[in-house]
């Protein structure tokens, strides 16, 4: 009996991949239902043979569209960043759980290199790894080590992955914290150029010209500031990765310090979000269920 529970387990789990399906892990969106309107492959990111969050991955970009998961207020320290790629983007019958790289002067598989970004795609870059969904929000250190993942990231200027994006993860973190009293459900975004650039022009990864950021938490505090009334149960901010963009989405503030000039991130409401979205892919987007509502 027991033999032939595991033979089914092992059966199960052969013809069942964490690639290529998002239903292993619908929990990390808000009422299971993943974004729509975007096309990828889906990840359920796994580490340590839990699953932690969710990845919509292009394999032509080599890197994410988003992520999705579940917002816990971080304590402690943060990780060391081991980087991680997904095994399964190169061989869908390899075991689900991601992958330390390996320490050089050992190489990396070939068909690793084909499918996914590796470390060396980001050396000698001008642009840093930068998280869609940052370690700092999560309790939990496998949590928070299971970010580290090469799937999870995009080239993001330092600018502003050490400036107004990293404002942009802490103010969000310290709003969840202090109001949010359930769930607090995050995704997290690219907005591709209209003409695809790449790092370092290998045309392998593709930059990001936006981030984007939204969270959905039906259960807050009632006695919110004032201040505060429009961002529950659901905001968003876009983000500038380039100066050089144009100022129709995200205004440049030229009063900023100099080190963090042309990247700006600015706060909107869900639905304004989602229109800069659906002009940029050509197609409706909806990042939470029926715009975060109740019902
Ligand atoms: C982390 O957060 C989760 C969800 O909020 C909670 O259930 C868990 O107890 C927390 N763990 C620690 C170590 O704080
Ligand atoms: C980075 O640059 C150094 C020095 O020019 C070079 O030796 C090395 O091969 C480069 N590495 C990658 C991955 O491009
Ligand atoms: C909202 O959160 C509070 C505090 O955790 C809890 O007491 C309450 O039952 C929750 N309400 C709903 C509708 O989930
Ligand atoms: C912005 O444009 C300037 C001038 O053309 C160029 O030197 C710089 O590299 C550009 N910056 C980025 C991030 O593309």
């Amino acid at each position: 009996m027991r033999s032939a529970v595991l033979l089914l387990s092992a059966l199960l789990s052969l013809g069942h991949g964490d690639v290529g399906d998002f239903s292993p892990c619908l929990s990390f969106f808000y009422r299971a239902r993943p974004p729509t309107g975007m096309t990828g492959t889906p990840i359920c990111q796994r580490y340590k043979n839990q699953y932690h969050f969710a990845t919509l991955y292009s394999r032509e970009r080599r890197t994410p569209w988003f992520s999705g998961y579940v917002f816990s207020p971080a304590q402690g320290k943060r990780p060391r960043g081991e980087w991680k790629y997904e095994p399964q983007l190169a061989n869908s019958k390899a075991d689900g759980n991601m992958v330390l790289f390996p320490i050089p002067p050992a190489k990396v598989d070939q068909n690793v290199v084909e499918s996914q970004a590796v470390q060396n795609d980001y050396t000698n870059s001008t642009y840093t790894r930068g998280h869609l969904n940052p370690s700092q929000h999560h309790n939990d250190t496998v949590v928070r080590r299971a970010t580290f993942t090469l799937t999870n990231v995009v080239p993001q200027q330092p600018a502003s992955n050490d400036g107004p994006w990293a404002n942009l993860e802490t103010h969000v973190s310290k709003i969840l914290k202090e109001y949010c009293l359930g769930k607090a459900y995050i995704v997290t975004g690219v907005i591709p150029y209209e003409k695809d650039r790449w790092l370092k022009d290998e045309g392998r990864v593709a930059i990001p010209e936006y981030m984007w950021s939204a969270y959905c938490c039906q259960n807050y505090s009632q006695d919110l500031p004032k201040s505060l009334n429009d961002i529950f149960p659901t905001f968003g901010a876009i983000g500038r990765n380039d100066p050089n963009s144009t100022q129709e989405i995200v205004p440049v503030d030229p009063h900023k310090k100099k080190e963090e000039r042309g990247y700006d991130v600015k706060a909107m409401p869900l639905s304004i979000l989602e229109g800069h979205l659906k002009k940029r892919y050509r197609m409706s987007i909806s990042v939470f269920d029926q715009q975060c509502s109740r019902a």
